[in-house]
């Protein structure tokens, strides 16, 4: 039954195709590097040279692949898991699980009785192998001309050295520790140092404001906070260390005290002297991690001992602990890493995305590195100098992956392409996108004037939870469509399913499921299992539900549609309604406030917040800002609201529920679809927003 499901009946028509070149009737077939990419529903043929280099080089080949991969799933990863090294292999079985609430407890288990250490398998395997040599790490400061890098061999040394201070504080094994660095070379070494003690490490994105990163010390309670002095972005200076001094005052008030705030002296932003200190608890990297041995021993570590948390937003209020394991996730995210960049190990790569989120932790550090690759992290901000740098990074390093998100791709495309036409950028060989659906115009645009119409584009699906790509093109297999992530990833089975939870086959829209386990999936959100059923396997029984509305069109190829739940996605951030919701009416003036996603320009979507203030006090501009102030010193600057639409009242139901429906559509001005009305409790509301919508 599994291989009659819908896409793959559709995966068996595509393998018609004649790989290369061809035309289907209704479709307006281009060749990769012959044509520009243009017309709406063209399909992007890679060239033939890319094809006959590719890992996989044809739809059969990849059917081939898929099929194996789905019909006997336990020989097709244990085939790849055993690449790696194991201290011990796994028994009895290589997977176990129950996704299924109605059959008892969801649980997830993949290598089960495995023993392995994720941050060996990354640097002393490929030492071993004889790659000690090859570089691990360019480093691109914020200032052009600040660069650095560490081989395989010196990469190492660093991590045994944080890992033998980390277990002389008391560090061991599932002890948690917050890191709070932004993009140095010592924020992987600070993930890898914990992996290779057994210490679950919890990345809090260095944008998140001072509550935010308490909030997330608070629920994991760690031994160790690792941050730095300070940091340089753009044009602008951001004191960590201070932000991470407030965050561990408040969370001493509440009964959770830090004991140790390990920071690293980050001198091109600013001199150790000039940083706040308090003795006892606040230790210098530099003064005390050099002094330690270069030799660490590995602790080996059950595959399914939790590797770290990284917390995301979800339709309520608390942010969610997402759990991922050790050695399903090593697998997966290698895997997903070497064949949807079609990688091979002269390459350079370079991924954008902050360690902060889930990118930087499976396409940034492990999964790259998992591989042996060459990876460029890049401090700075891609428009400063100017809008040109990405490509001055990627002609010093001859970077040959470039995995970005579609904002950055509109807002260069924005600023003219005579920024990129002056790099010459032949090095490029593949292209990434994540985040969001990337629309066919910034699509094309990043194939075309970035690429050069040579390089395929690999659109990559996935979620925080799910630990690596879902649904990708894999580069040198797949006509593409601009838009379209195209197909699963080996393993995975994508159903559309539409309200009731039933299956829908063929060309359908609806709601996005997952049928089965895959290697790489969360466990359970930290601390609280019964949100993880609730929220991922509670409305469709028998799926995990992953929030996402998608399309399949009638060549099976998956068009992804943005976020079902409360979640806006702003700059491939995922933020939830209700945090800022929350932020804003912890405003003494705020009397209650509800907020929408709306279409934005560069970001996808904007922030577009409804405010009604307490009885009696004036609307003002200067409310106004106070307002987006809480936002930002609650949440970060990234969640700041992009529009503050007064509201002297919201639209409710009888019962009290605001109906965000007509809300997204006064933030739209899409006033003639506003929809049946009649069943707010006070209809009259409604005018009046939309006569406040200029203010
Ligand atoms: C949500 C997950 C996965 C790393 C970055 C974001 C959206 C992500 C795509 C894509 C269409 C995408 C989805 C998803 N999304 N990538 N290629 N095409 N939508 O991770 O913060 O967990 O957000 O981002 O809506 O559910 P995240």
């Amino acid at each position: 039954s599994l291989v009659t499901s819908g896409h793959l009946r559709h995966v068996e028509s595509m393998a018609q195709l004649p790989s290369g070149a061809g035309k289907i009737s209704h479709l307006n077939a281009v060749i990769l590097g012959e044509a520009l990419a243009s017309e709406e529903n063209d399909l992007v043929f890679p060239s033939p040279e890319f094809s006959a280099q590719a890992l996989v080089s044809s739809p059969e080949q990849y059917q081939q692949m898929y099929r194996r991969s789905i019909e006997e799933p336990a020989d097709f990863w244990s085939d790849i898991a055993s690449q790696f090294f194991w201290k011990e292999k796994w028994h009895p079985e290589v997977y176990a699980e129950n996704i299924d609430v109605r059959k008892g407890t969801v649980k997830i288990e993949w290598f089960k009785g495995a023993t392995t250490n994720i941050c060996y398998n990354a640097l002393d395997r490929n030492v071993e192998a004889g790659n000690g040599g090859k570089i691990a790490i360019y480093w691109e400061g914020n200032e052009p001309g600040q660069d650095g890098q560490l081989t395989y061999a010196e990469l190492l040394d660093k991590v045994c050295q944080l890992s033998n201070y980390l277990k002389h504080v008391g560090v061991g094994k599932g002890d948690a520790v917050v890191i709070y660095l932004p993009m140095l070379m010592e924020l992987p070494i600070a993930m890898l140092a914990c992996a290779r003690i057994g210490a679950v490490h919890s990345v809090v994105f260095a944008g998140f404001s001072a509550e935010s990163l308490a909030q997330r010390i608070l629920d994991c309670k760690p031994k160790v906070v690792i941050t730095c002095n300070a940091v340089r972005r753009g044009p602008k200076t951001i004191h960590l260390k201070e932000i991470v001094d407030s965050a561990l005052t408040d969370c001493a008030k509440d009964g959770v005290s830090v004991g140790l705030c390990l920071t690293y002296e980050n001198q091109s932003a600013m001199e150790r002297e000039a940083t706040k200190w308090q003795e006892g608890r606040d230790v210098w990297w530099q003064d005390v991690v050099p002094k330690f041995s270069t030799k660490c021993l590995v602790e080996w570590v059950d595959a399914e001992d939790p590797l770290f948390l990284l917390y995301t937003s979800g339709s309520t209020g608390k942010p969610k602990g997402v759990l991922h394991t050790t050695g399903g996730y090593m697998v997966y995210t290698a895997t997903t890493f070497k064949y949807a960049f079609d990688y091979k190990p002269s390459d350079i790569y370079w991924c954008t995305a902050d360690c902060g989120w889930i990118t930087g932790h499976s396409y940034v550090t492990y999964g790259p590195l998992l591989n042996g690759a060459t990876i460029v992290v890049f401090e700075g901000a891609p428009s400063y100098p100017d809008s040109g740098r990405c490509w001055d990074i990627v002609d010093k390093y001859k970077v040959s992956i470039f995995y970005t998100a579609p904002t950055l791709v509109r807002s260069l495309m924005r600023d003219g392409d005579e920024y990129v036409t002056r790099y010459s950028r032949k090095s490029l060989r593949v292209l990434g996108s994540v985040g969001e659906p990337i629309n066919p115009s910034a699509w094309r645009w990043f194939f075309n004037v970035v690429g050069d119409s040579r390089c395929p584009i690999s659109d990559t699906w996935w979620q925080t939870e799910t630990g690596g790509f879902m649904i990708a093109p894999l580069p040198g297999a797949w006509p593409q469509k601009p838009g379209s992530a195209t197909f699963p990833f080996f393993g995975v089975l994508p159903v559309i399913v539409d309200e009731k939870g039933n299956e829908i086959e063929g060309e359908c829209s609806g709601y996005l499921c997952i049928k089965k386990s895959w290697p790489g999936a969360f466990r359970t959100l930290y601390g609280d299992h019964e949100r993880f059923e609730t929220t991922y396997f509670k409305p469709f029984p028998g799926y995990y539900f992953t929030g996402d509305g998608c399309s399949r069109d009638q060549d099976g190829y998956y068009w992804l549609t943005g976020r079902v739940d409360d979640v806006i996605n702003v700059s491939g951030h995922r933020i939830g309604t209700a945090e800022v919701e929350s932020a804003l009416v912890s405003h003494p003036q705020c009397a209650e406030a509800a907020v929408v996603g709306v279409e934005h320009e560069v970001k996808g979507q904007g922030i577009y917040a409804f405010v009604t203030l307490v009885e009696g006090v004036p609307y003002s501009e200067e409310l106004r800002k106070n307002l987006i102030l809480a936002v930002r010193n609650q949440i970060g600057a990234f969640a700041a609201p992009d529009k503050i639409h007064w509201a002297p009242g919201l639209p409710k139901t009888r019962s009290g529920k605001i109906m965000r429906r007509i809300l997204r559509k006064i933030a739209s001005r899409q006033l003639d679809e506003l929809g049946d009305t009649s069943t707010l409790a006070d209809p009259s509301v409604v005018d009046q927003l939309i006569a406040l919508s200029d203010r």
